[in-house]
């Protein structure tokens, strides 16, 4: 074969809003399970980012989740992780957290700071029926097991999950065969990404302005665009750089019943989640 497909073009560009969860940390919601029909895999995908300790301090005190995955990536600061089943684990600077709450997980999140700038992302990755009830897990990734690309023109690919070029991310193989990159391009440059037709893409800025496809629209820090299905994914810089993460997944094409930190199939099975947690069942 030959003939090749034109690249993923911008289909929706999502703001997200100022919000606050947990004991009162403010973040950024970029999506939350209202949009999971579009967005399959992905349920819902935080930004917290503050130099005021008052925003963040209170961290996250213990709380269930059932049906999905949770995947923390601090970019700077330190948070500490505990659960339920005598898990507990440190998140440092370029870390990531990555917890199957599967069947059922209680845990906690707290800074280790009490000053200075936190800045980190939480995107929830949804499992299918199939594993929904599966034995949950999480692995602490500490910065140095995440492998980075140095590209020839210039710039960086930290693979997280999955693959770029033949470089993989150190996330075992999970429901959703999920895409985590984190790119830092210098001005003027160019990153293509191939990702696997029919996967949902999405390009999340993190500094910094870029462009999807050298005609595409500029997006900036604290969008987040959601491509087309098919093809790759071509990252440019213009004058300035631009650093972005990069979400990709397979769809499940599932119904989805969400309701608070429980994302499962149907209301029966929601019915069923808070009873089990409200009897120590998880
Ligand atoms: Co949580």
């Amino acid at each position: 074969m030959t003939a090749t497909m034109p690249d993923r073009t911008v289909q929706t560009v999502m703001q997200g809003h100022a919000t606050s969860d947990g004991a009162g940390v403010k973040l950024v919601r970029v999506f939350d399970p209202r949009q999971a029909q579009q967005l399959d895999p992905f349920l819902l995908f935080d930004e917290f980012r503050s130099e005021e300790a008052s925003d963040y301090v209170a961290g996250f005190p213990p709380h269930p989740h059932r049906g999905f995955e949770t995947v923390t990536y601090m970019v700077v600061g330190r948070m500490q992780h505990k659960d339920n089943h005598g898990n507990a684990g440190d998140l440092g600077p370029g870390g990531v957290q990555w917890m199957s709450a599967a069947r059922g997980i209680v845990h906690e999140e707290r800074p280790q700071q009490d000053h200075g700038l936190m800045w980190g992302y939480q995107l929830w990755v949804n499992l299918p029926a199939a594993n929904k009830m599966d034995v949950p897990w999480y692995d602490d990734i500490a910065a140095t097991r995440i492998p980075t690309v140095v590209l020839p023109g210039g710039g960086t690919v930290r693979v997280i999950a999955g693959a770029f070029g033949d470089v993989r991310g150190p996330v075992r193989p999970r429901p959703a065969e999920p895409t985590y990159l984190d790119v830092d391009l210098p001005a003027n440059a160019r990153c293509e990404i191939a990702i696997p037709a029919g996967h949902t893409a999405l390009v999340h800025g993190v500094t910094g302005k870029f462009r999807i496809g050298a005609d595409g629209a500029s997006i900036a820090s604290r969008q987040c665009a959601l491509l087309s299905r098919e093809g790759n994914v071509v990252i440019t810089t213009g004058g300035e750089p631009g650093r972005v993460l990069v979400l990709a997944g397979k769809p499940f094409g599932e119904p989805i019943a969400h309701h608070g930190p429980f994302v499962m199939n149907s209301p029966a099975e929601l019915r069923q989640a808070i009873d089990d947690f409200q009897n120590d069942r998880f």
